[in-house]
């Protein structure tokens, strides 16, 4: 029996094999079911159990060396097969045409208004959808019969106490600053519900970007340099500003901004904005005679459709990959 063995190894180190076939030719001749190894088996089967002990381990010995000879010599025609098939390609023919996805303009100018106001210093903050009255309403000065919390504007989901869907990003204001410590500076972003007629200029669902600082010493000034950087930014130098007084009641004194091309007569709302009111500030625990804040918010629908000249809000929902195609971005 050991010389069997032995013989055979020896046999099995020099196996060579030109051809995928002769490899499994050599697999049948060896690991068969009536291979040699198995008739080896069955010799040693037969041995009585002294012998055993001493052949047992060669034999098994034996079998992973034929075993890992076999993979070997296998593995070795794959690596060829796959060269041969790489080696039969042509690299200079065009690639089938891939259809690559593209950001959509609301994610487009959401990254970019993040850049521009992260670059003056701001963070980035989030919300939930579902708040209660007093982050959308009650603490940000809304009297008790405002008529925005009329059922025609708002969304309810439950009544007495009131949860809804935010109509403004500026739910997170309240929630920033009654959790973070001062000074506050940050931007918060996302979706917010009207309920409102569809048409091409207004819509139930809509993106805000609401800014918000607040330290000591913040004024009205600031917010204005603040905001002529923004539109730079955003519109380019070829725009001219204006403030007109307006009302928020969480604002005061209040403002909206528009813009208008030079070479342009018609002016463009596109922010309201203002200083914090001292009762929003105390009702988040801030001390109003140490701090003062500004607030801003816009629709980030109307700044993608003046940016990109698109005139119906609507088409921005209605996921036409035609439509979508159009804008590429780098951010
Ligand atoms: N929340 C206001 C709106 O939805 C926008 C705004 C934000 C105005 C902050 C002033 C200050 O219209």
């Amino acid at each position: 029996m050991e010389n069997r063995i032995k013989e055979l190894t020896k046999d099995v180190e020099t196996l060579k094999a030109t051809t995928i076939e002769e490899v499994e030719e050599l697999r049948i001749k060896y690991l068969g079911r009536k291979g040699l190894l198995q008739q080896l088996f069955i010799d040693f089967k037969k041995l009585p159990p002294d012998e055993k002990k001493i052949y047992g381990k060669s034999l098994n010995i034996f079998k992973q060396k034929v075993n890992s000879v076999i993979e070997a010599l296998k593995d070795g025609f794959k690596e060829k097969e796959e060269y041969e098939k790489y080696a039969k390609l042509d690299l200079s023919l065009e690639s089938p045409q891939e259809n690559v996805g593209s950001r959509h303009p609301i994610s487009i100018v959401k990254n970019i208004i993040i850049e521009h106001f992260a670059r003056i210093g701001f963070t980035v903050s989030e919300g939930p959808e579902i708040v209660d009255d007093w982050h959308n309403f009650t603490a940000l000065n809304f009297p008790a019969d405002h008529p925005a919390k009329d059922m025609q504007d708002t969304f309810f989901i439950r009544q007495n106490p009131d949860v809804l869907l935010r109509t403004h990003t500026s739910s997170i204001q309240i929630q920033e600053m009654e959790s973070k410590a001062l000074p506050i500076r940050t931007i918060s972003i996302g979706r917010v519900y009207r309920n409102e007629t569809i048409s091409y200029k207004s819509h139930v669902q809509f993106h805000q970007v609401e800014g918000l600082y607040v330290d000591k010493g913040v004024s009205f000034a600031d917010l204005k340099q603040t905001l002529f950087y923004y539109v730079k930014q955003f519109f380019g130098d070829d725009y001219e500003v204006r403030f007109r007084p307006s009302y928020f009641p969480f604002t005061e004194p209040s403002a909206e901004m528009d813009i208008r091309p030079i070479n342009s007569q018609k002016w463009m709302e596109i922010l309201g904005c203002g200083m914090v009111d001292p009762n929003v500030l105390e009702n988040c625990k801030i001390d109003s005679s140490k701090y003062t804040g500004f607030a801003f918010g816009m629709g980030i629908e109307r700044m993608a459709m003046l940016k990109f000249g698109i005139e119906d809000i609507r088409t921005l929902y209605e996921n036409d990959v035609r439509f979508l195609e159009q804008f590429t971005s780098e951010v």
